[in-house]
């Protein structure tokens, strides 16, 4: 899906972004894509990475979703250091956000408007937040900014996220999901019986673009029948 959406962006735009997601899951996928059949179909010239969400701490933090994506991937691929626009974590969150949200409207060229992530990789918690934006929170209420800050009383770190008008400017979004620790708020999230805004990820609803879900089997094993009948076995 990722090389996919990269061929359609490198030929139609000549620029790919990519908008990583945090937390554990990922991780794998990121491994996957430092191997050469992958590597050999990036074009790394124009491919920029950016980033769904931040935790406040340094680049080089345990908790740190830049550093989780460096190690797995890309310290491992020939992309050029200009091209990874990481969320400033080691500064404070607010001001972090401000300069976030600055490098990225000089990456799209604008400064009025919302930037088309070509794709959007999402997680999902066990609340039903994706990014770092939580159920309640001001972050997750935010119509204008780009990159707002976070403080989540639950999380150890404030964070850094992306905004719903950015994650619903997308071109392409995947929620990656596995275990089965998380069937619960996927059954929940995915229902078509609750309003559609209960919880954060069901309002990952771009209004020109796709949205995918993979699930491990584990991660999809409370779906009713009837949604598993629209699924497709990878
Ligand atoms: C983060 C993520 C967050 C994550 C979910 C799932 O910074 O934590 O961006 O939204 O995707 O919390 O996390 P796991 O993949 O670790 O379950």
């Amino acid at each position: 899906m990722i090389l996919e959406a990269a061929a359609e962006a490198f030929r139609d735009r000549q620029k790919f972004v990519l908008s990583l997601a945090g937390g554990s899951t990922p991780k794998k996928l990121y491994e996957l894509l430092a191997k050469p059949y992958y590597q050999e179909r990036l074009d790394f010239e124009k491919t920029f990475v950016i980033w769904g969400d931040e935790r406040s701490v340094p680049p080089t933090h345990a908790e740190s979703n830049y550093k989780m994506a460096h190690e797995a991937w890309l310290s491992k691929v020939a992309i050029n250091a200009d091209n990874i626009i990481r969320v400033p974590g080691e500064m404070p969150p607010v001001e972090a956000a401000k300069t976030y949200e600055k490098t990225l409207k000089v990456l799209f060229g604008m400064t009025i408007g919302l930037p088309k992530i070509d794709f959007s990789l999402l997680g999902l918690g066990d609340d039903g937040h994706t990014a770092s934006l939580f159920p309640g929170t001001e972050a997750s209420k935010e119509t204008e900014r780009w990159a707002v800050a976070t403080h989540v009383t639950k999380a150890p770190h404030d964070r850094v996220t992306l905004t719903f008008p950015v994650l619903n400017s997308a071109r392409r979004t995947l929620f990656l999901v596995t275990g089965g620790d998380k069937a619960g708020i996927v059954k929940e999230v995915l229902r078509e019986d609750l309003p559609m805004n209960r919880y954060p990820a069901q309002r990952v609803q771009p209004k020109d673009g796709d949205v995918v879900w993979l699930l491990d089997g584990a991660a999809a094993e409370k779906l009713p029948n009837a949604i598993r009948a629209k699924a497709s076995p990878l």
